[in-house]
Order: structure tokens, then sequence, then C-alpha cells
């Protein structure tokens, strides 16, 4: 499935793209607030491309103007989600580049990835979570319309080797609708 919006392109992942991938996730602002570890050379992201971002609706953001491979969103549904949702829920994650932060691509492209959630894939909610101290996800959220809803404390994250405090939001089909 190839989704587009505005400004972006989010088509599947390709192999061919582990170098713009480690170009942007090498870089510790991104991985680890997220919770997954920075990546360590091409071929670990190579190996994360074959591994976790082949999973079904998840994501490559592409820029339309340059073609660059920028950032990375996905949409996971039941029981596939980090929150063990019935499977007619799905859990929204996401990110993008240093350079491109702030110009409202990833609230662009999650508004894509809720229309198709709703309108082609009939979800009935839908969540996110930012990371105690995310602000920057944080206000992505509430940008989309997701609404808190509650905090997970002492939350362990293996991937990471710690322990979390993660703050959960979530946007019904109805409040979509209006
Ligand atoms: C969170 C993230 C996806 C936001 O994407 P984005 O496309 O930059 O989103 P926006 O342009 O809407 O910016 C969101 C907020 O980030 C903050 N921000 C923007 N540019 C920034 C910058 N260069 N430096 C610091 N903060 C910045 C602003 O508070 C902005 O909110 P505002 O629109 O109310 O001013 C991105 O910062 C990112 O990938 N962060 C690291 C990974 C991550 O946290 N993923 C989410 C895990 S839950």
């Amino acid at each position: 499935m190839i989704l587009e919006t505005k400004r972006l392109i989010l088509r599947p992942w390709q192999e061919a793209d582990a170098a713009d991938l480690y170009k942007y996730a090498s870089n510790p602002e991104v991985g680890p607030i997220a919770g997954w570890p920075v990546h360590t050379s091409v071929e670990n992201s190579k190996e994360i491309i074959k591994d976790v971002l082949s999973k079904p609706e998840t994501y490559a953001v592409v820029l339309k103007d340059t073609r660059e491979v920028v950032g990375s969103i996905g949409l996971m549904i039941g029981k596939d989600s980090n929150m063990d949702l019935p499977k007619a829920e799905g859990e929204i994650g996401y990110w993008i580049g240093v350079p491109f932060w702030g110009q409202g691509f990833i609230p662009e492209a999650v508004r894509e990835l809720i229309r198709r959630s709703f309108e082609d894939l009939k979800l009935q909610k839908l969540w996110c979570g930012y990371f105690d101290g995310n602000i920057k996800s944080k206000r992505v959220q509430e940008k989309c319309g997701f609404v808190y809803h509650h905090t997970e404390e002492n939350k362990p994250w293996p991937l990471m080797g710690d322990i979390r405090t993660e703050h959960i939001t979530c946007l019904p089909r109805e409040k979509w609708e209006k």
C-alpha cells in the first residue's frame, strides 16, 4: 500500500533504504526517546528493515520534493501492538530525522494513517503513547486529536533494558468523525 499526503509519500520500507535509515536512526536524539536503540551501522539498519520495518502497515516517510526517506510511521493492530489491544484497535508509532523536525511532517503522516485506520481498515479506536518528558511527541498527538487516557508507571522496556513511564492517549472513531 502506498499512501500520499500534500508533501509526503508513505510507502513500504525496502532494503535499499538502509543507508538513508542509518543516516537518521544513528542519531541518539531519535531512537532512545522512542524506545529503540541507536542504529550502529548500515548493515544493522538493513536488519531492522528486514525484521521490524517490514511488518504490515509500516511505512517509510518519503519527502515528495526530494524523494528522500526521512522517517517512519506504523500502525500496529490488535495483538501486534505494544498494548495487547482488541483486533479492532490499533497503536500508531512514528519518528523523523532531526533535520526535519518542526515542519509538521509527522502530524501530516499521522493524519493520513488515522484516515487509513478508520476509513480503509474500519478500526474503532486508535492509541498512541509517549514516554515521560517527550513533549514533542505529546504535541504531535494533541495536534492530531488524541486525548490523554492514562499513565503507566514502572513499565519494563526490554528493548532498551530500562524502566519507563508512558503516557497513553486515545482517539475513538466517533471523535475523529466529528
Ligand atoms: C516527535 C517527532 C516525531 C515530531 O515530529 P515533527 O514532524 O517534528 O512534528 P512537529 O513539526 O509537529 O513538531 C512537534 C513539536 O516538536 C517541537 N519541535 C519542533 N521542532 C523542534 C526542534 N527543532 N527542536 C526541538 N523541538 C522541536 C515543537 O514543540 C513542536 O510542537 P509545536 O508545533 O506545538 O511547536 C520528532 O520530534 C521525532 O522524531 N522525535 C524523536 C522520536 C520520537 O520521539 N518519536 C515518538 C515516540 S512516541
